[in-house]
């Protein structure tokens, strides 16, 4: 499965409609939400109400990306607010597995994400519980980074986990996606690409989503 999440944090943000609108006629099937809480990343986003309104307008999954500390405090508002796949940091918090099972009994996605300096073994006793890996392949906080090279040895490491333990959980990256390493990602068995400045910088953003999505077909 092969799923294009354009970062919300690259948009303009006073014309959240017209972006949902361009979002819902594109064939993104996800909509990536990053939400910063100025401690767990020295960047501070947005929080409820923003996700609210976009859920009125956006018929599109929300891809909401916690990087938040303590998650578990507010795992319940982020489902009510519209949240589809809800994924925190493993490295933000102690209570892995009470957060997972919060999301699913609510009937929506669990997703679990480490940053660059995490060692991704991390990550194996919760790979058979969630829906999804996110792997950063930039240091969360801030859009616009450059993509960490060094980022392939590590998805090759948790796609072999997920290959071992759940062939069903997909593995996104999020972090400096771009036209040239799209293709070689998905080689690489990525399955969602989180896009921030390679879709909202693009003069047809449309474009940009198909573009990247292509890059599937190039490997
Ligand atoms: C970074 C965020 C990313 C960011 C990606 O902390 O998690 O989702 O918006 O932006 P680009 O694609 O521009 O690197
Ligand atoms: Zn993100």
């Amino acid at each position: 499965m092969k799923i294009i999440s354009p970062s919300i944090l690259a948009a303009d943000f006073a014309n959240l409609q017209s972006m949902c609108e361009m979002i819902n006629a594109s064939n993104a099937e996800w909509l990536h939400i990053d939400v910063m809480d100025g401690v767990f990343v020295p960047n501070i986003s947005f929080g409820f109400p923003v996700l609210e309104a976009v859920r009125k307008h956006c018929r599109k999954l929300l891809d909401v990306h916690l990087m938040i500390v303590e998650p578990e405090k507010y795992v319940k508002r982020f489902i009510k607010a519209g949240a589809g796949m809800l994924t925190f940091h493993c490295e933000a918090t102690t209570k892995q597995q009470e957060i997972i099972d919060t999301i699913h009994s609510a009937g929506i996605k669990a997703g679990i994400c480490i940053n660059p300096d995490v060692d991704v073994e991390v990550l194996r006793p919760y790979i058979d519980k969630v829906e999804m890996v996110l792997l950063m392949t930039v240091f969360a906080g801030y859009g616009g980074q450059k993509f960490i090279e060094e980022s392939y040895a590590r998805i090759d490491a948790v796609k072999a986990m997920i290959d071992e333990l759940n062939p069903a959980c997909l593995l996104e990256v999020d972090g400096g996606v771009n036209f040239q390493n799209a293709p070689l990602l998905y080689a690489h068995g990525v399955n969602v690409l989180v896009a921030g400045n390679t879709v909202f910088n693009a003069e047809n953003q449309i474009q940009a989503i198909d573009k990247l999505l292509e890059s599937s077909n190039l490997t």
